[in-house]
């Protein structure tokens, strides 16, 4: 089984984006072959500025490194590293059709909001295509909000062997558990498009300042209440060991106390949590150099399959 996915760099993670994607790509990395790539080609539609690209590139290596891709076994690397995707990508273009890419909900959503539309954002889901299929990936683990670039994939996948005979693998989306849906500061999803998200790598006491802005309701202190319906028990669930969060939730029940108590610990345990993939990433952090053999390994890896699979569609369709 070979498992794939891309992270697009356009800022840093934060807890929803830890534990609705991030952590669940970590846990799948022991697949036969596991291939991770920043999507730096698809955050060029919308990050303009140069240092800020390569910078945000550069830190979401780092991140996933730090939160426990291991390099020993996933391939790790920049997508634009492997030029093999974007010619693939070409082949591919030529065969879909503008009304896959006119359903597709993420252009017409900038459509509909009146906001300028590139040509590449257009295309993106064409690029992802061709990242799937350049590395025969059987699972491509993703967000909810991405299965329909997955269905286009498929489309253009079974449209290209229907056309030139077996070339590609069709993949297969698995889309990541979405009851793990981490609520933001004000309680609503947490997404860097709200003021309402807390990074993982933010520094302790900015992230505790945060902590203790979480919005609650009026309750007194004697009055009991329901855990399960609470922001802030929901995030504190997120880090506290099974027993902790048993006792956060009898206490919840029981009532009398008070919400400042409550986000002290969560704040406590969200650092003590985070801990080691802070210490991991400041390590890594003072060794660039260990950070870009990773990065090229990956990316001579990668090659190695693009190039194949590559040349097998030049082939089919007439190039070589
Ligand atoms: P944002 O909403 O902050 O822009 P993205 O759209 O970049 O986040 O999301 C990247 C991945 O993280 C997606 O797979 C998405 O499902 C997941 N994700 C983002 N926010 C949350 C959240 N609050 N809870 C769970 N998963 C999330
Ligand atoms: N479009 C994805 C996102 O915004 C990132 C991505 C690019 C990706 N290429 C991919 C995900 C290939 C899975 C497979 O989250």
């Amino acid at each position: 089984m070979r498992v794939l996915s891309g992270i697009q760099p356009t800022g840093r993670p934060h807890w929803g984006n830890y534990f609705g994607a991030i952590k669940q790509y970590i846990d799948l990395q022991s697949a036969d072959e596991a291939y991770y790539f920043v999507a730096n080609l698809h955050a060029l539609n919308t990050v303009r500025d140069k240092d800020q690209l390569s910078q945000f590139s550069w830190d979401a290596a780092l991140d996933l490194l730090a939160l426990g891709l291991d390099p020993n076994q996933a391939n790790l690397f920049i997508q634009s590293d492997v030029p093999e995707v974007s010619e693939l990508c070409w082949l591919l273009l030529a065969g879909t059709p503008m009304g896959l890419l006119e359903r597709c909900v993420s252009y017409k959503d900038k459509i509909a909001k009146g906001l300028p539309v590139v040509a590449g954002l257009f295309a993106y889901p064409v690029l992802q295509a061709a990242d799937i299929l350049a590395y025969d990936a059987n699972i491509v683990p993703v967000g909810e909000d991405q299965k329909q670039h997955i269905e286009v994939c498929r489309d253009i996948a079974k449209a290209f062997n229907h056309q030139y005979g077996e070339v590609f693998v069709i993949p297969e989306a698995k889309i990541l558990d979405s009851s793990a849906k981490v609520p933001g500061t004000d309680g609503d999803k947490m997404s860097k498009s709200y003021d309402n998200f807390i990074e993982i790598f933010e520094p302790p006491n900015k992230m505790k300042k945060k902590v203790m802005r979480i919005s609650t309701d009026s309750r007194e202190m004697h009055e009991s209440k329901d855990p399960e319906t609470d922001h802030l028990f929901q995030l504190f669930s997120l880090f506290g060991s099974e027993s902790d969060v048993q006792a956060m939730a009898d206490l919840y029940r029981t009532g009398g106390f008070g919400y400042g108590d409550i986000k002290k610990q969560l704040a406590a345990a969200a650092q003590a949590f985070f801990e080691p993939a802070f210490a991991r990433r400041e390590e890594l952090a003072a060794k660039p150099d260990e950070v870009k053999q990773i990065l090229g390994d990956g990316a001579a890896a990668a090659r190695k399959k693009a190039g194949e699979v590559l040349l097998r569609a030049q082939k089919a369709c007439g190039l070589k």
